[in-house]
């Protein structure tokens, strides 16, 4: 049983997908692991530092998915790198598969078997595997700091000789894991913090870290989650109502932190540039859902720019900006699927494709797109 680790070939990618820690593991269960080199070096792990966990190091991507079984990869793999990949390999990572019909397909005409982690059930067998949960940790911390970075007030409130420095005013809009990790990092940092969500469990949630919740609680509200705890789409009115709400709190905000997503959805738009326009100069916006079509208007995507006197930020990947912390988040929620797929006793990958975490997250296999979801 091989396992193969690439280096990631995306733009700016700088997390991997395995650490020396997993890579013992895996070798503990009987896999012989490849590490391409120079994959860990952008999350500050050396090639040495996987040899002495067990594995060889490849000198190129050919050489380490060679006859690999297993793949372990942050984003899909692209083309030219599944060219390398044997058929019938199971590839497992974020497979971004909402909107890449196309890419579905090449993965399944190589006859791979990919497997979309970010499809992992919410279910408490499945936390240790959430890579969304795990990521969106880091991004919600990394948001706060570079906020903080172009923000040029001081955070907390400053008492001094020569006069009080007033603590600044954070507004989090979408309180899931990520919101709810950049209310708490702007509150140790000592700034004054409010919230909003549209799904009623996220109050207490936004109060029990010291934030003050801002949101139209209507009866809509009141039944605004689904069962899997996901924020629904909400009615035009209740959208104008909130944005009214979220017009005249902006105004009064230094700082403005978006994170809402629904799944498989563009995200919602949030922050308008009419909004935008009534702000202070020097607030600061940043757009954790400008991958997905953004929360605020005018947000660009990897870029700071200025809108009026307000700087908007647009970084892409924020997980992948603390990527040594993310990576080994990242490679130990892999881990704890990849162990499930293999028999301990005859240290071989003995994948059952009906357990419910295959089957929610395997999108290709045999040749075709197999997930329900994208099909059509
Ligand atoms: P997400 O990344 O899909 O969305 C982020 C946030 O945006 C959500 O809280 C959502 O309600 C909010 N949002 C969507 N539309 C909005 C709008 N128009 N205005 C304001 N906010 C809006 O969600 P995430 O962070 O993945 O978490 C979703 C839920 O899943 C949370 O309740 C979280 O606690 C829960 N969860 C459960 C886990 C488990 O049981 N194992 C693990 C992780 C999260």
């Amino acid at each position: 049983m091989k396992v193969a680790v690439p280096r990631e070939t995306a733009g700016g990618e700088a997390r991997v997908a395995a650490t020396p820690d997993t890579v013992k593991r895996l070798v503990g269960l009987g896999a012989t692991v490849a590490v391409e080199a120079g994959a860990g070096v952008a999350s500050r792990i050396l090639d040495e530092d996987y040899v002495a966990a067990g594995a060889t190091i490849a000198p190129d991507a050919g050489s380490a998915l060679a006859d690999a079984d297993v793949v372990l990869t942050v984003r899909r793999p692209t083309p030219e790198l599944a060219a390398h990949i044997k058929r019938g390999a199971l590839v497992v990572g974020i497979m971004d598969p909402y909107g890449n019909r196309e890419a579905l397909q090449q993965m399944a005409d190589a006859g791979l078997v990919a497997v979309a982690m970010e499809l992992m059930p919410r279910i408490t067998r499945a936390q240790v595997m959430d890579v969304l949960s795990s990521q969106a940790n880091l991004a919600g911390y990394q948001a706060v700091l570079d906020a903080a970075y172009v923000y040029d007030r001081a955070m907390p409130m400053m008492m001094t000789a020569a006069g009080t420095v007033p603590a600044a005013r954070v507004f989090v809009m979408g309180a899931g894991v990520a919101g709810l990790q950049a209310i708490a990092t702007a509150r140790r940092l000592g700034a004054v913090v409010s919230a909003t969500d549209v799904r009623p469990a996220s109050k207490e949630q936004v109060e029990s870290l010291g934030g003050k919740f801002v949101a139209v609680e209507d009866d809509e509200f009141k039944q605004a989650e689904t069962a899997a705890g996901y924020a629904k789409p909400m009615s035009p009115e209740y959208q104008a109502k909130q944005a009214a709400l979220v017009a005249e709190h902006i105004k009064k905000q230094d700082i403005v932190i978006t994170t809402a997503l629904i799944p498989g959805r563009p995200a919602p738009r949030l922050v308008t540039s009419a909004m935008i326009a009534t702000m202070k100069p020097g607030s600061v916006l940043v757009d954790l859902a400008v991958e997905r079509g953004g929360n605020v208007e005018g947000a660009v995507p990897g870029e700071v720019v200025d809108i009026g006197h307000v700087k908007v930020v647009g970084h892409l990947n924020v997980a992948g900006r603390i990527a040594a912390s993310a990576s080994q988040l990242y490679a130990k929620n892999l881990y704890a699927f990849v162990e499930t797929l293999i028999d301990k006793e005859k240290k071989a990958l003995a994948v059952n494709y009906e357990d419910e975490l295959v089957k929610a997250t395997v999108l290709t296999r045999d040749g075709a797109i197999v997930h329900p979801s994208f099909q059509s």
